[in-house]
């Protein structure tokens, strides 16, 4: 029978801020199929509630709290990792944060916390990884969450995120060429506009229910051709292609997941 190529079962995966939303959704694909997970994350509370809901298997996870901004997490979730699961194969970078600030009202610690998490974080942690990936000599995946915003702003509020994530499509380019040798391929992700937790709290804390309801309404019927928002399992299905040996020729590209988004 012919192999699989986007068979990961075995695969040992990190995947940052996997607690909830996109997170969560790519935790969930991959121990569904087959690999072991260590879910990172900086709220214990709900990296434990997370889990309890996932599949028995035929995957499996384990945990760690950690916040990826700060400088010895990286080398901290190589360490679990290794002690639960032995190796490393893939790492997503999704840990990300998206307060919502006018530059007009924006203070320089807003700035400056969003950078921490957004790329120092995914700086720390790839660093980390890749280190224990060469270590291995059997190459591997780095998969980054970036965002439509990195190609074009979505609305009035982000510019501090927007720049964040057109930094982290550039990063990936340049970790890609810095790796290639290693058989280290990274890429990365640029999601639309999907149903998350975070998601839906950045319209809790700007806007008024009946407002947020209006907004979605709106934003559906004239910026999304598939008239839909995306589900975290869109981003999973995409990020499990990432991680398998089914993108093996694939290295410093971005993946556009938006319903259509970017064509309106
Ligand atoms: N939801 C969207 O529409 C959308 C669109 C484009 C890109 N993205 C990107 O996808 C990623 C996930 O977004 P989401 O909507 O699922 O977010 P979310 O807020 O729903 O979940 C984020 C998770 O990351 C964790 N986290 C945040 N900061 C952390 C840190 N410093 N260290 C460790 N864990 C941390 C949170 O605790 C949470 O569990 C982000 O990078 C985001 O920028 C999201």
């Amino acid at each position: 029978m012919a192999t699989n190529p986007f068979d990961i079962s075995g695969k040992v995966a990190i995947v940052t801020g996997g607690a909830m939303g996109i997170g969560f959704g790519i935790v969930r694909r991959f121990v569904e199929s087959g690999a072991r997970v260590l879910l990172v994350d900086r709220d214990e509370k709900a990296a434990k509630e997370a889990l309890a809901r996932l599949p028995e298997g035929p995957g499996k996870a384990e945990m760690l709290t950690a916040d990826v901004s700060e400088e010895a997490s990286g080398e901290r979730m190589v360490a679990r990792c290794i002690e639960c699961f032995d190796r490393v194969d893939v790492l997503v970078n999704n840990a990300g944060i998206f307060p919502m600030s006018p530059v007009m009202q924006m203070s320089p610690e807003l700035l400056d916390r969003v950078y921490q998490v957004n790329i120092r974080g995914l700086m720390l942690t790839s660093k980390a990884v890749a280190g224990r990936m060469i270590q291995q000599r059997q190459g591997g995946s780095i998969v980054n969450l970036s965002s439509v915003n990195a190609l074009r702003p979505n609305m009035v509020g982000l510019a501090a995120y927007d720049a964040s994530k057109a930094a982290v499509a550039m990063f990936t380019k340049s970790l890609a060429l810095e790796l290639a040798p290693h058989r280290i391929r990274v890429n990365s992700i640029a999601p639309g506009g999907i149903d998350t937790e975070g998601n839906a709290q950045v319209l809790k804390d700007v806007m008024t229910p009946e407002q947020a309801e209006a907004f979605r309404e709106n934003y559906l019927r004239t910026k999304v051709p598939l008239g839909r928002y995306g589900n975290p399992d869109d981003i999973a299905k995409a990020a499990l292609f990432l991680a398998s040996s089914a993108s093996d020729y694939m290295t410093g590209s971005s993946l556009l997941v938006d319903g259509g988004l970017m064509l309106m």
